[in-house]
């Protein structure tokens, strides 16, 4: 049995990673640590709790201890990296939701997130947990989490590129969010009322989550051309991603089929579709849905998760147990 560290468990994310943590048949006990929200009660945040899950205050970040085994980050990018290289140096076992640690060079970070990284050795300590992809976590403690759209993005691409990447021209792929993709924060732009009976297009071409794609494809197809085109949804939950592949040459549909049934055949959480799949059979669920077409010199990925789930906080429990070899769904299927 294992004590868990919630770091940012008063946010969207958080509150999931709460709820698989308490579930858990191997988490003995967990603490959960906040800014604003420190000294409140877990009710007081999350009234949905009550009588679910056991009432416990809200702990301030300051106060952090060291005595648990695992610790799951959720905050805003550049605050993971000021309490993780210490935790790492007692032995601890990390994954972060943020974006400190997905990107493997330092100088690409400094210009995606303008910020100076504190630990940039780290960056090459991680791994990358995309975790129907991420085979070995068995030579670091420190899991970076992926990003909400890279994770549907990823798991429409990787069997491709790692497969026919001499066939592939061109990947884009054109991504809805909903607004809980942006965290709790105030701001009007994602109010519903603002979004409600539309749809925008927003950081056109400029997108952060394009770099850490790209990263990750370059891994299986160097210099891949890819584009990512992000757009806010007015629901509260879910991704729904379409991605194209342009060919240089034909493909057929059973040779598609065999690539995603070869690559996800182990995967319990992903589920190819004969139809277009729909965001409400994922919401609440780790589940990645999709469905690929063939259509001669082009395939065309539809795909969806929950961005809070399978997004952030299922997969991060996902990664937990992979890193102590335990079954996958521990946790999260239910
Ligand atoms: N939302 C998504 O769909 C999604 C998907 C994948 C990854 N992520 C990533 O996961 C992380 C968390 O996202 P979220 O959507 O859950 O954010 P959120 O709803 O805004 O929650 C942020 C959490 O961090 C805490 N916090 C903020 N500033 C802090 C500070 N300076 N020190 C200590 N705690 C602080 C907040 O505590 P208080 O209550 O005290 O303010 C809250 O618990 C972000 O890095 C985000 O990019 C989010």
């Amino acid at each position: 049995m294992i004590s868990v560290g919630i770091i940012g468990g008063t946010g969207y994310t958080g509150k999931y990673l709460i709820n698989f943590c308490n579930q858990h048949p191997n988490i003995s006990d967990f603490k959960i640590y906040a800014n604003k929200s420190a000294g409140k009660n877990l009710y007081d945040v999350f009234p949905e709790f009550h009588n679910n899950i056991k009432n416990v205050t809200i702990e301030n970040i300051s106060n952090l201890n060291f005595t648990h085994d695992v610790y799951f980050f959720a905050l805003p990018h550049g605050e993971s990296f000021k309490y993780i290289p210490k935790l790492i140096k007692q032995n601890k076992k990390i994954i972060d939701l943020g974006a400190d640690y997905r990107l493997d060079s330092n100088e690409v970070f400094t210009s995606t997130y303008k910020l100076q990284h504190t630990s940039p050795e780290l960056l090459k300590y991680k791994i990358y947990g995309l975790a129907e992809i991420t085979k070995d976590y068995s030579k670091t403690n420190l899991v970076a989490n992926p990003g909400c759209y890279p994770t549907a993005a990823l798991l429409s691409t990787i069997p491709l590129v790692k497969n026919i990447p001499g066939k592939i021209e061109t990947i884009s792929t054109v991504s809805y969010s909903g607004l809980s993709g942006a965290g709790k924060k105030a701001d009007t732009s994602l109010l519903f009322a603002e979004n409600y009976n539309s749809v925008k297009a927003y950081n056109v071409g400029t997108h952060r989550h394009e770099v850490e794609i790209i990263q990750e494809l370059n891994k299986y197809k160097p210099n891949t051309n890819y584009s990512l085109t992000t757009h806010l949804l007015p629901v509260f939950s879910g991704i729904y991603s379409t991605t194209i592949i342009h060919l240089n040459t034909t493909v057929t549909q059973v040779e598609v089929d065999n690539i995603f049934n070869t690559e996800y055949a182990d995967s319990s959480f992903v589920r190819i579709r004969k139809t277009p799949p729909e965001l409400k059979w994922v919401i609440n669920t780790n589940y990645y849905d999709a469905n690929i077409k063939a259509l001669d010199n082009k395939i065309i990925v539809t795909a969806c998760i929950d961005n809070l789930i399978k997004g952030a906080s299922g997969q991060a429990v996902q990664n937990m147990n992979k890193l102590f070899n335990w079954d996958e769904n521990l946790g999260i299927k239910n």
